[in-house]
C-alpha cells in the first residue's frame, strides 16, 4: 500500500470500549472472568494469539441472537431473510476491506488453519503430483507448514523452504533461486507470528507468477495490523482469522481468485453447498456458498463485519503505525538487558510483536513470573517449532501489541522481566 498520513491513536478512548482491560488477574482461578483476591491489573500483551473484543462487536452478536437468530438460505420467513441478508452483506464487507472483487471470492471458514486446509485439499490434492514443489518459508506457522507438508506426502510433491537470514528477514535471493518451473505453489506467511518479519508478499507473488505457480499468503498477523489489498499483492489465495482482529472466535476467511475457486471441487460436502441432488449425483451452489457446507458461521460472520467497522473507524494505517511504535519501543526497552535475546529484525522494521528469551530461564518460567505481575504474554513455540529449532531454542516468550496497548504497559512488561532477572540471577 502507498504511504498514508497517520494519526496517533486515542488509546484512552479506545480502551473504554474494551471492558476486559479493566479487570484484575491473579490469585486462585475460581470462576473464569471473576478473578479473586490478591490480584493485579491486567496487562494484555497476547494479541497475536487472540485480540480482545469491543462492546460494538459483542453487541452485534447479542443483536443477532436477540433480534434475528435464524438459519440462512433455508427459510422464506422474515427472520431467515434478515439473517441471510446480514450474513451475505458480511461477505461483501470483508471483500471491500481486503480489496477483493466481490463476495464470490470470500469464503467464511472457522479460522486461518481451515482456510489453508481448504486450499490444500481442494486444490492441492487435485493439482499436485511427483515433480511439483511447494515453496514455503522457514518461518511458516504450522497451519501452513504442516498442511502443505502432509498434502505433499499424499501427492508425491516436495516441499522446499526459503531461508530466513541472520537478521530474521526472508532471503529473497534464495526465493528467486528456489522458485522455478517445478514450483506449483508458494505459500508464505505475511507477518511472522514469531519474528515479526514483514514478508514482501507482492514480490513473492511476482516470482511465483513468473513461473506459472500460485501464491497463498497467510495474513493471520497482517490483516489485523495493517492495510492489506489482495489485488495489490496479486495473491491467488489469502487467509486470516476474525479473533485476531477484534472479532469473535470461530470465524476465518479464505480469499481466492474467482476463476481458481470456480475450478476447484468442494472441500466439504453436505447441505447449503448444493444446487441439486439425486440418488446418483449432485451439483454445486455458486461461489462462495459451494465452499460453505452445512449451517455456516452466521453470528460470527456478522460480528466480523462489526469488527471491520471498528477497525476502519480507527483507520488501518493508524493501527499499523501504533503497532510499529509499540514494537520499536518494546524492542529498545528489552534491548537494555544484555541477557535478553530478541529474535527477528530490528525494532524499526517489524510488525507489532517481540519474541525473546532471558538467558538461562525457560520461557514458561519467565511467563509464570510475568503472570504474577498481571502481564499476559505467550510462551512456547508459537506453532513454529522448526523455526525455533533453527534459532536453537525450544521456546520463546512473545509480547504482542494491539490498538489498546500503551507504552506504560510495555514498561510493566520490562519491569516484570527485570524482576525475573533478579530472581534467577
Ligand atoms: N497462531 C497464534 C499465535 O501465534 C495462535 O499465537
Amino acid at each position: 500500500m502507498g504511504t498514508q498520513e497517520t494519526q496517533p491513536l486515542d488509546v484512552a478512548s479506545i480502551r473504554e470500549d474494551f471492558p476486559i482491560l479493566d479487570r484484575m488477574v491473579g490469585g486462585e482461578i475460581e470462576t473464569p472472568g471473576e478473578g479473586s483476591a490478591d490480584t493485579q491489573p491486567l496487562v494484555y500483551l497476547d494479541n497475536a494469539a487472540t485480540s480482545q473484543t469491543p462492546e460494538s462487536v459483542v453487541e452485534s452478536i447479542v443483536d443477532y441472537y436477540y433480534g434475528y437468530n435464524s438459519n440462512v438460505h433455508r427459510g422464506i420467513h422474515h427472520l431467515s431473510q434478515e439473517a441471510s441478508v446480514a450474513y451475505e452483506n458480511a461477505h461483501d464487507r470483508v471483500a471491500e476491506f481486503i480489496g477483493a472483487d466481490g463476495r464470490e471470492e470470500i469464503i467464511f471458514t472457522k479460522n486461518t488453519t481451515e482456510s489453508m486446509n481448504l486450499v490444500a485439499y481442494a486444490w492441492g490434492l487435485a493439482e499436485l503430483g511427483p515433480g511439483d514443489t511447494v515453496v514455503l518459508t522457514e518461518m511458516e506457522h504450522h497451519a501452513s507448514l504442516v498442511t502443505w507438508q502432509q498434502i505433499a506426502k499424499k501427492t508425491g510433491a516436495s516441499v522446499e523452504y526459503i531461508r530466513v537470514d541472520d537478521d530474521g528477514r526472508l532471503d529473497m535471493d534464495h526465493a528467486a533461486d528456489l522458485i522455478d518451473d517445478s514450483t506449483a505453489m508458494v505459500s508464505a506467511v505475511h507477518v511472522s507470528n514469531t519474528l515479526g518479519t514483514v514478508v514482501p508478499a507482492g514480490e513473492l507473488a511476482d516470482l511465483a507468477h513468473d513461473h506459472d505457480a500460485h501464491v497463498f499468503i497467510d495474513g493471520a498477523q497482517s490483516v489485523p495490523t495493517r492495510p492489506v489489498d489482495v489485488g495489490e499483492i496479486d495473491a491467488d489465495f489469502f487467509a486470516f482469522s476474525g479473533h485476531k482482529m477484534l472479532g469473535p472466535t470461530g470465524i476465518g476467511v479464505l480469499y481466492g481468485k474467482q476463476h481458481l475457486l470456480e475450478g476447484m471441487e468442494p472441500y466439504l460436502y453436505g447441505g447449503e453447498m448444493i444446487r441439486s441432488v439425486t440418488y446418483d449425483d449432485s451439483t454445486w451452489e455458486d461461489l462462495p456458498w459451494k465452499f460453505e457446507a452445512g449451517t455456516p458461521v452466521i453470528a460470527q460472520g456478522i460480528a466480523l463485519e462489526a469488527a471491520i467497522d471498528y477497525l476502519e473507524e480507527v483507520g488501518m494505517a493508524n493501527v499499523q503505525s501504533h503497532e510499529e511504535l509499540l514494537a520499536e519501543y518494546a524492542y529498545d526497552r528489552l534491548s537494555e538487558f544484555d541477557d535478553v535475546e530478541i529474535y527477528g529484525p530490528p525494532g524499526d522494521d517489524r510488525g507489532g510483536l517481540v519474541a525473546f528469551n532471558l538467558d538461562g530461564v525457560h520461557a514458561h518460567d519467565l511467563s509464570s513470573i510475568l503472570n504474577d505481575h498481571g502481564v499476559a504474554i505467550r510462551a512456547g513455540d508459537h506453532c513454529t517449532q522448526p523455526l525455533h529449532d533453527k534459532l536453537g531454542v525450544p521456546a520463546s516468550t512473545r509480547a504482542s501489541f494491539y490498538i489498546y496497548n500503551t507504552k506504560s504497559e510495555i514498561d510493566a512488561l520490562v519491569d516484570a522481566v527485570d524482576d525475573a532477572r533478579q530472581l534467577f540471577a
